[in-house]
């Protein structure tokens, strides 16, 4: 929530935030702003509603010259996407210019106080609030910049990653973090801070990975990282592992295009080298070394938002399926506010693609508080939730960019069909040659998903019949239900349509009533367990005027009789079902909203990583 860039060094400053705020406008895209620091102390802050490139239509005829400086594109929490709210902010004497990513949860009260004190804010926003608080311990304590940025921090309540500049000195930036991501670059005589590593990559392989409660000084090309309670900390210093290549669209028009034919490769980077079907095992080390406590297990929850949830949805069944631990999913807003019964004999696995969705976070930290062994499956290496887990497993899925989640959901699934299956063997809930014709099932998905992906033509002309619907309705039973809740979300999240997953038997407690003959519904309908079951469900369907595109399984002849529109897909192993299905709901949610004409990678109101609760 809020992408945020600074550069301090030798080249011009402007171009690389810009560059790097197009890169992290997936964090929101409400309003844009850069400060630029010249070696001469002139202070230059332009900022914008509305997206990065309306950021650069105003700043096109205006003076961006400048070796410090940052810039910040915005979700807006506290104020109204405008103007005047966008960051940066500035003290009230002008000297502070700050940007910030996260919510001052304490902003009312400190705000108040300072305008006793006399003090005028020019936004509605609480980043404002912090950088006046900064100014006014600067002022009274008679303490350096570095000192009067710590002093403030002890007294903010909330999450935040800041970056701080002064104008009196341009050879001087400060950040810090609480609860909010930030990667510092180290380059040649150069450094670079961002919410992600997207915008440092082409400059340094040479990171660091702020911790929680630790600011990064960066004193005339010198770094120092230190705690808010004033301990002076030695950074490790990491190479980066993602690649240019990674973070650009590679010729398709959309980053959710490029990420959804991604998948065949995702989905193997997920299981390579996990999986050895010779001798049918799996090596997830990390949580090999709870062996002994995951043969006792009585219970298992996991905990999530949005499309990882659905991801969760699915490991519920494969859980239970497989390693026969009584599972349940908890939405993590939900269940962190709840006072959730969970004790030291509990597990927990946090799902999230970018390891940083503030509720997420803070479910996982509740139940480590209450002493469950945590776990979590992850995309974003190094992001906040891998780092405060017992073990997890990595998804390698790469960024993804789109904010409407894909390979990011089909390489969660995987991860969590490796991990059932591992505590599977570990439980002894599964028996060798099942576990190696499961192996050897997940070898086939990639060209599967690769089958599944050449229905692209036809899925667009499936969308261009319903384009234009007002409502939509995705049915499925078992492993069929999470695909249907994700496929529901995906059309509308991209294409404004209002859409619902619902469990195709519940489907006649309510949604019956919606039906006519405007509304498409899209069932799960492949050869498995509730294939029958799922066929009467389309009856229903068929038998109130309702228009059905049916998932099915190539082959199946029968399917014909009963739904409007077949889309085929390769035959699987049911609990495999999620990663071949989706790929079709994809496309097709893809398709109606270019159709549509809406912003496919940056759909309005949302964000892609949820750092606010
Ligand atoms: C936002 C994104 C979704 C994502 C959800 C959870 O709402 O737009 O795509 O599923 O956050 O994010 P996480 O990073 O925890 O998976």
């Amino acid at each position: 929530m809020c992408g945020i860039v600074a550069y301090i060094g030798h080249r011009e400053a402007y171009p690389i935030i810009v560059k790097g705020l197009k890169r992290l406008e997936y964090r929101g895209y409400d309003s844009a702003g850069v400060a630029l620091l010249t070696p001469d102390k002139a202070l230059n802050i332009y900022k914008k509603s509305g997206k990065v490139s309306d950021l650069e239509a105003e700043t096109a005829d205006k003076d961006v010259h400048a070796n410090t400086g940052m810039g910040h594109t915005r979700w807006a929490t506290h104020g109204a996407p405008n103007d005047k709210n966008a960051h940066p902010h500035l003290s009230q004497n002008g000297e502070f210019a700050i940007i910030h990513n996260g919510i001052i949860e304490n902003y009312s009260t400190l705000k108040q106080a300072l305008i006793k004190r006399g003090h005028e804010f020019k936004s509605d926003t609480d980043t404002e609030v912090l950088i006046h608080l900064i100014e006014e311990v600067f002022k009274n304590n008679s303490v350096s910049f570095e000192e009067a940025v710590r002093m403030a921090l002890t007294q903010v309540v909330g999450a935040y990653a800041i970056v701080i500049l002064s104008k009196s000195d341009p050879t001087y930036l400060i950040g810090a973090r609480k609860g909010s991501p930030m990667v510092v670059g180290i380059g040649e005589n150069e450094h670079f801070i961002a919410s992600d590593a997207t915008p440092i990559v082409e400059y340094t392989r040479n990171v660091i990975y702020l911790n929680d409660g630790e600011l990064v000084i960066i004193d005339n090309n010198k770094l120092t990282v230190k705690t808010i309670d004033n301990t002076i900390k030695s950074p490790y210093i990491q190479e980066l592992e993602i690649n240019l290549e990674s973070i650009e669209k590679g010729g398709f028009d959309h980053f959710m295009m490029k990420e959804i034919y991604e998948q065949p490769r995702s989905i193997l980077d997920s299981f390579r080298g996990r999986t050895h079907v010779n001798d049918a095992t799996i090596a997830m080390a990390g949580i090999d070394k709870f062996e002994d406590k995951l043969k006792n297990i009585k219970r298992l929850l996991i905990v999530g938002c949005g499309t990882s949830w659905h991801a969760g949805l699915v490991g519920e069944y494969l859980f239970e399926d497989f390693a026969r631990i009584p599972t349940e999913v908890e939405y993590a807003s939900e269940f962190r506010y709840r006072n959730p019964v969970i004790d030291e004999n509990d597990f927990v696995i946090a799902i999230s693609q970018s390891g940083e969705t503030a509720d997420t976070l803070a479910a996982l930290e509740l139940a480590k508080s209450k002493g469950a062994t945590i776990f979590g499956v992850c995309n974003v290496v190094g992001s906040s939730i891998p780092r405060i887990t017992d073990a997890g497993a990595y998804t390698h899925a790469g960024p993804e960019i789109g904010v409407a989640s894909t390979k990011a959901f089909t390489a969660q699934v995987t991860a969590l069909i490796l991990m059932s299956l591992s505590v599977a063997q570990k439980r002894g809930t599964i028996s060798k040659e099942r576990l190696r014709e499961l192996l050897i099932e997940l070898e086939t998905i990639p060209s599967k998903v690769e089958e599944a992906l050449k229905l692209n033509d036809m899925i667009k002309e499936i969308a261009a019949e319903f384009k234009d619907s007002r409502n939509a309705l995705y049915l499925g039973r078992g492993y069929g239900f999470p695909i249907a809740l994700e496929g529901a979300l995906k059309l509308k999240e991209i294409s404004y349509i209002h859409a619902e997953g619902y469990p195709a038997a519940e489907m006649k407690h309510g949604p019956i009533a919606l039906i006519d003959e405007e509304m498409p519904v899209v069932v799960i309908a492949t050869q498995h367990s509730n294939y029958e079951k799922v066929i009467s469900n389309i009856q229903e369907v068929r038998a109130r005027k309702g228009r059905v595109i049916a998932i099915s399984t190539i082959g199946d002849e029968h399917i014909k009789d009963h739904a409007d529109y077949v889309i085929p897909i390769p035959q699987c192993e049911e609990a495999m079902l999620p990663l071949i299905a989706s790929i079709p709901l994809q496309l097709l949610s893809y398709h109606i909203a270019v159709m549509r004409e809406c912003n496919v990678d940056q759909p309005r109101n949302l964000a892609k990583s949820v750092t606010v609760e």
